[in-house]
């Protein structure tokens, strides 16, 4: 007896002991419930959409390497980035900007290459544009990926004149002065191109205009903005920067009859300080923690500009337009800071997972969204340094979650402990369900927690369940990524971590991890 007093006192002294009570601690026990027998509308595979703006080494060298580039291409555009966007079922894509928008005449960037004026991208990194990629390229990358373009228009520099004959340009199959100059460059039939920006952050680089000035501005452009032909425009007003609902109820009672739909831009930034935002890799996990609470402040975000619009759209004809939205760090240490170059980790894969699902449970109102940016800028799919292209942590979770694409929403209930720090907490767990047109069920769930596995019973209310699969996406520390000598450290890996106990599936989901079910 006294040597058992004696060893514990000795395990309480070495600490030895209190890391034996936080090991009886050291499960996530939780519940989820999917309500198979509620759909809840279909998730628009529009939530699924990406963005390109001429903005470091985005466009060229990320896209555009020219035709006579050694790197193999397609009319002067990447082989190997577009086999990769292909397998993620890209909807659409979002260009030329961004703040590059406001700034952006389309003329210049038509026509023989060689002829094309250049002009200056003040934005971003003050580089010269010589305007290679323009409409023609855009175009043919979104043919080539299998997406819809989404134009974003000039309202900040540009004039009515210049929106009115853009689309024009690519539309009309009239015998027109546009029409025909879209043919003189060597395009005979007019393109479809269905969704058109009014501008871009009006409220800052597009124009420091007021939501009352905006509104004036939205109505004079967008009555330029025709339907040719067959082709019928979404049109997408400038909504609000982050929280400003401000901005949301002026346009919305000035000019919601008018749009089709209302953007909404939020970048997570760890720090929440925009000088210093933090670094991409070898963060503490004080970093990690605040980037996922930021992350989930998105859900709030969505409600609270929902709730407006409901105001005067109950119905929600109206679109909520996220486009633009991702995490934003440092730039990479000895790279252009005006290039917003930055890292990806696993971090940033539970960024993306519980973005997406918050998305897909707001399906009602959020109708399109677009992660910024597509290649080597801010939350990328892609990084490329010249010949060579990896794969990010956040293209393996879009990858997962392609499945949510058109699917219905299924609701859940989730019950889980709360992930805390520094007297602030977060859900240790994240999901979301929905049933696709084959009847597949499939439940992205994600552990936020990076020390503690979850053990999650998982019931599917109102249908039978057969065959069980899932993948997971997850590694050992929390800043781990993919690098050109070692592309694959992070990738999806087929998940055994369930098993079947009666009408519950049992599932060990482990620390910070992202898990796609499906349930046949
Ligand atoms: O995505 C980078 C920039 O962030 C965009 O150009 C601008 O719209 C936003 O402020």
């Amino acid at each position: 007896m006294k040597r058992v007093k004696k060893l514990l006192a000795f395990l309480l002294l070495s600490g030895m002991i209190s890391s034996v009570m936080a090991d009886d601690n050291s499960t996530v026990n939780g519940q989820i419930v999917i309500h198979a027998d509620q759909p809840r509308g279909t998730i628009n595979r529009n939530i699924y959409g990406q963005f390109s703006e001429h903005l470091g080494r985005c466009i060229y060298e990320g896209i555009w390497v020219g035709e006579d580039s050694p790197i193999p291409n397609t009319r002067g555009i990447r082989n190997d980035v577009v086999a990769a966007l292909k397998q993620l079922n890209v909807p659409v894509l979002r260009w030329p900007g961004g703040c590059f928008a406001d700034e952006y005449h389309w003329k210049d960037g038509i026509g023989p290459r060689d002829k094309r004026p250049k002009m200056i991208n003040t934005h971003w990194g003050g580089v010269v544009e010589d305007n290679s990629f323009g409409t023609h390229e855009f175009l043919d990358l979104c043919e080539q990926v299998g997406c819809e373009p989404y134009i974003c228009g000039n309202v900040g520099s540009g004039t009515p004149q210049e929106m009115m004959e853009w689309v024009e340009y690519m539309t009309s199959d009239a015998d027109s002065p546009m029409a025909n100059l879209r043919r003189a460059n060597g395009h005979k039939e007019p393109w479809k191109v269905r969704y058109f920006g009014v501008g871009n952050e009006s409220w800052g680089c597009g124009g420091n205009m007021r939501p009352e000035f905006y509104s004036d501005n939205f109505r004079r452009y967008n009555t330029f903005v025709k339907n040719y032909g067959t082709n019928r425009v979404y049109r997408i007003a400038c909504g609000s920067n982050g929280d400003d609902t401000n901005w949301t109820s002026v346009v919305m009672a000035n000019v919601g009859n008018r749009m089709n739909g209302l953007s909404l831009h939020y970048y997570t930034i760890p720090s929440g300080n925009w000088g210093k935002k933090g670094p991409a890799t070898q963060f503490s996990e004080g970093e990690w923690f605040s980037t996922l609470r930021r992350a989930l402040e998105m859900g709030e975000l969505v409600q609270r500009h929902s709730a407006i619009m409901d105001k005067t759209d109950p119905q929600k004809r109206i679109g909520m337009i996220v486009d633009e939205w991702g995490v934003w760090y440092d730039v990479e240490p000895g790279t252009n800071p005006g290039f917003l170059y930055q890292q990806n980790t696993l971090r940033d894969a539970l960024v993306a997972g519980v973005t997406l699902n918050i998305f897909n449970d707001h399906c009602d109102r959020v109708k399109m969204a677009n992660i910024a940016q597509l290649v080597n800028v801010l939350q990328s799919m892609i990084l490329t340094d010249k010949e060579r292209m990896l794969l990010t942590p956040t293209y393996h979770v879009f990858e997962m979650y392609k499945v949510h694409q058109d699917a219905t929403l299924l609701p859940i209930e989730l019950s889980a402990p709360d992930y805390k720090r520094d007297e602030k907490a977060i859900p240790s767990l994240h999901a979301s369900a929905s049933r696709d047109k084959a009847g597949r069920v499939h439940l992205s769930v994600i552990n936020l927690d990076p020390h503690r596995d979850a053990q999650i019973s998982v019931k599917v209310a109102g249908a039978q369940t057969g065959t069980i699969t899932g993948r997971i996406l997850t590694a050992t520390t929390m800043d781990a990524h993919n690098t050109f000598d070692h592309p694959d450290a992070v990738k999806p890996a087929p998940f055994t971590g369930f098993e079947r106990k009666g009408e519950e599936i049992a599932i060990t989901l482990p620390s910070k991890s992202v898990v796609m079910l499906e349930i046949q």
